[in-house]
C-alpha cells in the first residue's frame, strides 16, 4: 500500500459510497432511470463477484402492467397471515407495488450449477450485485433500497415471478427519484467491526 494521496478515482469511490443511503420506496417518485442510465445500472450487477461464474442470482423487472397483479398477491399475503386484516391494511398492502419507478425482485439459485458453490456465496454474490446497482444509481443521481417482507416467502408471489424450485426471492430493489431524504446516518468506523488475528492471538484493529 501506498502513503501517497488517495488518487481522484479513490475520492470519487469514497465519495459514492458514502453517498448511498437508503430512500425507502414510498419516498421515491418519477423519474426513475431509463435508457442509458437504466442500462448502466442493470449492467453494474453482472460485476459482481462469481465464483465459478454460476451467476446464482436473476433479477425479474415488474412493469407497470404487472403493479396491480403484485399489490394483490401482497394483499392476499396479508390475509394469509392474518383473515383480519381490514380493508385499508388491504389496501396499503396493495399500495406497496405501486411505489417505485423501477422495482426489481432479486432472486438467488440454490441449485444451479456447480453445487461446490454455497448457498451463503449465492447471496453474497447477489448482494454484492444489488449493492453495484444501488452504487451505480447514487452516482446517476437517483435515490434506491431494498426492501422485503413476509410476501416474499409466498406461494402466491412464488407463483406470479415464476420462481423454480430451487429459487428464493431474496428482497426488492426499489430505485426512483428521491422526493425527500433523511440526514445521513452516522457510520461505523473499522475499529467497530474489524480486529486483528496476529500470532499472540486476536487484538483490536488501532
Ligand atoms: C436485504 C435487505 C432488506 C431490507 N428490507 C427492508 C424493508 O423491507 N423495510 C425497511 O424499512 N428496511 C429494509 N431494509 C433496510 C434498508 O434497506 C436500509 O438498509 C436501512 O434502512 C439502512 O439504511 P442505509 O442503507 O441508508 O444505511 C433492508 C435491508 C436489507 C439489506
Amino acid at each position: 500500500m501506498t502513503s501517497a494521496s488517495p488518487s481522484e478515482s479513490a475520492l470519487a469511490a469514497a465519495t459514492l459510497i458514502q453517498t448511498r443511503q437508503t430512500v425507502l420506496p414510498k419516498y421515491q417518485v418519477e423519474p426513475g432511470p431509463q435508457g442509458m442510465a437504466l442500462e448502466m445500472i442493470l449492467a453494474a450487477a453482472g460485476h459482481a463477484p462469481d465464483h465459478r461464474q454460476v451467476r446464482p442470482w436473476r433479477l425479474i423487472r415488474v412493469a407497470e402492467a404487472a403493479r396491480p397483479a403484485l399489490g394483490e398477491v401482497f394483499a392476499q399475503a396479508l390475509l394469509a397471515r392474518d383473515a383480519q386484516a381490514s380493508d385499508i391494511e388491504q389496501a396499503q398492502a396493495r399500495d406497496k407495488a405501486l411505489r417505485s419507478p423501477l422495482l426489481l425482485l432479486a432472486v438467488v439459485d440454490a441449485t444451479k450449477g456447480d453445487a461446490q458453490i454455497s448457498l451463503n456465496e449465492r447471496v453474497i454474490s447477489a448482494g454484492c450485485a444489488l449493492q453495484n446497482m444501488m452504487l451505480m444509481a447514487t452516482a446517476l443521481g437517483f435515490a434506491s433500497s431494498l426492501t422485503t417482507g413476509k410476501a416474499l416467502h409466498d406461494a402466491g408471489l412464488r407463483h406470479l415471478f415464476g420462481l423454480t424450485a430451487g429459487e428464493q426471492a431474496l428482497c426488492f430493489l426499489s430505485i426512483g427519484s428521491a422526493a425527500s431524504r433523511r440526514p445521513f446516518k452516522p457510520r461505523p468506523s473499522p475499529s467497530e467491526y474489524l480486529s486483528v488475528l496476529d500470532a499472540d492471538g486476536l487484538r483490536p484493529h488501532p
